[in-house]
């Protein structure tokens, strides 16, 4: 296999839950640009729009699933449409994400359960994928984590800024990688590799709680002064590393989680 045929996805099949999001979009754009046929599995119906509208008129391969995946039923029912209507899946992205931003002290058992449905989700699309990349050998499965899921916030990175990012989102991400070690090491023998990756800082301006809020610049400031190499990351740069992962490239690869932060977990 030469490097060119190392990263073709050409004639698969790659599902990416969030895909119309801030990451998601550059993930399902980054796979499709590599031959995958991609679905866009997403409950905003305009960002999906939006998005399978930019991929086909580059002439990619891209088909929406709109709706709530982030319950049993539907992250199942959503698998199965896909697989019905393409007759096999070989790639699945968890990149759907929800949280509610309450303080340490005001946290509730029901806030906890709430985030933890993204992470719950993450375990019943994989399974149901699963049933779907055995019949044809194999696939892969990326679970998209959080460096929040490695190490906390320093605080002083939030005081009188924006809400700290909240216990409930952080735990479900460490739940998110360590059921990507899980996955990885109990489907190693139907040839499904599963990884993670684990973001950095990679803020969006265009989110509502930050474009309204005039310290979004200083709380940048304050990431970049916090990550290795000196500033936030942006969403393209998650293109790659999805590629790589999703790819024959990382034949040998299973059970890992990589961090896309700029350094920050390592010090
Ligand atoms: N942006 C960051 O700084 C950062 C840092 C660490 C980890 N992450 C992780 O990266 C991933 C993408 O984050 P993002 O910044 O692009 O966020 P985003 O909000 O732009 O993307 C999340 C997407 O999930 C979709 N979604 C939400 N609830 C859904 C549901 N019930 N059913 C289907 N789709 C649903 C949203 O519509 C959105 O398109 C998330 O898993 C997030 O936790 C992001």
């Amino acid at each position: 296999m030469n490097t060119n045929e190392l990263f073709s996805l050409k004639n698969q099949v790659a599902v990416v839950t969030g895909g119309a999001g801030w990451i998601g979009s550059h993930i399902s754009e980054a796979l499709a640009e590599a031959g995958a046929h991609v679905y866009v599995a997403d409950i905003n119906e305009p960002n999906v729009t939006t998005c399978l509208e930019r991929l086909r008129s580059r002439g990619l391969k891209a088909d929406g699933w709109i709706g709530d995946i982030l319950t049993d039923k539907t992250a199942r029912a959503m698998i199965d449409d896909i697989a019905a209507a393409t007759g096999r899946l070989d790639v699945l992205v968890n990149c759907a994400v929800k949280t509610k931003s309450s303080a340490l002290d005001d946290v509730s058992f029901d806030d906890l359960q709430f985030s933890f449905e993204a992470a719950s989700a993450c375990l019943v699309t994989a399974q149901q994928a699963v049933l779907e990349m055995r019949k044809h050998g194999g696939g892969r499965i990326i679970n998209i984590g959080s460096m929040y899921g490695q190490v906390t916030g320093y605080p002083d990175v939030y005081k009188d800024l924006v809400p700290p990012n909240p216990i409930p989102y952080q735990a479900a991400k460490a739940a998110v990688h360590h059921m990507t070690k899980y996955m990885a090491v109990y489907w190693a023998k139907d040839n499904i590799r599963v990884n993670a990756i684990s973001p950095g800082p990679v803020p969006n301006p265009g989110k509502t709680a930050y474009s309204v809020n005039p310290a979004f610049q200083t709380f940048v400031e304050r990431l970049s002064q916090r990550t290795p190499l000196g500033r936030v990351g942006t969403p393209d740069e998650f293109r790659g590393p999805a590629l790589f992962l999703a790819s024959a490239a990382s034949s040998f690869i299973t059970g890992q989680i990589l961090f896309v932060d700029g350094g920050w977990t390592s010090w």
